[in-house]
């Protein structure tokens, strides 16, 4: 198993490119089963989730291929097996994604329930609520969801909670369904955006993605298209907050800020002066940061996938901030790695009390979901001497060569097999 190795103390300093979305181009790639025409695809992150659902995808029939530039084309021409095995779900719970998708256009799906995951139970009876809402007859068996429908139709489907995979699942399947879909209380994440995008140059009748009532109107069928990937907003925080962290100046390229008002606004509020810029943004932090306070939730207001990140920075900070988690159920796992760092966290309930510590001091600790990983490596830059992060596996699903990255911001940082 791999391990990362850092030598804390360094303040991040130089530019980076940030990569394409890992969570647009999850769905974006399932888009593809949606089509017989082939769907080409530019700014793919090289992440493991990505190569999981390329083997995925390639055992129902989808050609794959890619080019020289990276670029990926994908052909469901030849689609011949609606099937999600567990094997491969259980390692990605975003499998979930091909289930609207094999159902418009197949009429049919088996697809393994996702099994339990760190962070949380999260359950996709919302998914099935709605395909069964536009008509599909859904069974659950054995672990697998088993749908079936003729034609979906479309219908008007109100989920009681924001669910933005959901939300993608039913736009994708709305697509192909005889008549409207209107999906009230929607997400309005920038990867739903991006993927209505990528479904109207596929010829998709789509309005209102980006705001909590997304109206499709459905087609007989969709036809290829190319489409490059947005870039990745957790990404460029999560490398906006290790700069923070460390008291550091950095820019970062082929992203912007439109994408994260809420985590721009704390990083502000902790004292960090950021830049907008046409194809990036830079933030600069003289001294430590102040500690600020957050509340999770759907977008537009702070992200989930943030949170762990924002913890490393408070752990470290001056003051005490309370971070609340509404999302999920059990999202402080990092807390319990960061206070072998030394950080003063108190939990209770979906509250972390953080009392900010004049210095962290390294040591091993242990990776548990992706962001989690993500709050360790930050807080390894900043603790006084090494720190050694087990089942780095984690991190490998979400960021594209992090230490790679990281080492090109001046940050002393290995990975050892
Ligand atoms: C997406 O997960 C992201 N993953 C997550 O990112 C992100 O944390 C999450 O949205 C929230 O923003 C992808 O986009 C691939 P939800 P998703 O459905 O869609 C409950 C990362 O780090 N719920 O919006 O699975 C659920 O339990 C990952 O990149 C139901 O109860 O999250 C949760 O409490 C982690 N029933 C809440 O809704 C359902 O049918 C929000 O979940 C669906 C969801």
């Amino acid at each position: 198993m791999d391990k990362l190795l850092i030598q804390g103390g360094v303040p991040l300093s130089g530019e980076v490119r940030i990569s394409g979305a890992k969570n647009a181009a999850l769905p974006i790639m399932c888009a593809a089963l949606l089509s017989k025409a082939p769907l080409r695809l530019s700014n793919v992150p090289h992440l493991r989730d990505v190569t999981t659902l390329l083997t995925l995808l390639g055992g129902m029939g989808v050609a794959v291929s890619l080019d020289e530039k990276l670029g990926l084309e994908l052909d469901a021409g030849g689609l011949h097996s609606p099937f999600a095995p567990y094997e491969m779900v259980k390692t990605m719970r975003a499998s979930i994604l091909v289930l609207g998708p094999l159902l418009a256009r197949c009429g049919e799906a088996r697809v393994s329930l996702p099994g339990g995951c760190a962070i949380g139970q999260r359950p996709v009876d919302l998914h099935i609520k709605g395909l069964q809402a536009m008509g599909a007859d859904i069974r659950v068996e054995h672990g697998y969801i088993i749908a079936r429908a003729d034609r979906l139709k479309g219908a008007r489907i109100f989920s009681d909670l924001v669910t933005v995979t959901g939300t993608e699942n039913l736009m994708m399947a709305a697509c192909l369904a005889e008549g409207v879909t209107v999906i009230e209380n929607a997400a309005r994440e920038p990867e739903v955006v991006d993927l209505a995008d990528c479904l109207k140059a596929m010829g998709a009748n789509i309005e209102g993605a980006g705001t909590d009532m997304i109206r499709i109107e459905g087609v007989s069928a969709l036809s290829g298209a190319e489409h490059r990937i947005m870039p990745d907003r957790i990404e460029t925080g999560t490398f906006l907050v290790a700069a923070a962290a460390t008291g550091g100046s950095v820019r970062l390229r082929g992203t912007s800020a439109r994408i994260l008002d809420a985590v721009v606004e704390k990083l502000r509020e902790a004292g960090a002066t950021i830049t907008a810029e046409d194809d990036g943004i830079s933030l600069c932090m003289d001294g430590p940061p102040k500690s600020v306070n957050l509340r999770t939730a759907p977008y537009p207001a702070f992200p989930t996938d943030m949170q762990a990140q924002f913890m490393a920075l408070d752990c470290i900070a001056r003051g005490t901030a309370v971070l609340t988690e509404t999302i999920f159920e059990n999202r402080f796992m990092h807390a319990l790695e960061l206070q072998r760092l030394g950080a003063d966290i108190e939990i209770s309930g979906n509250a972390a009390v953080v009392k900010g510590v004049a210095q962290l001091d390294g040591a091993a600790v242990m990776a548990t979901d992706l962001r989690a990983s993500a709050s360790l490596v930050i807080a390894g830059l900043v603790a006084r001497g090494e720190t050694m992060i087990e089942r780095i596996y984690h991190l490998d699903r979400g960021y594209e060569c992090i230490e790679e990255k990281l080492s090109q911001l001046g940050a002393r940082i290995k990975r050892v097999h």
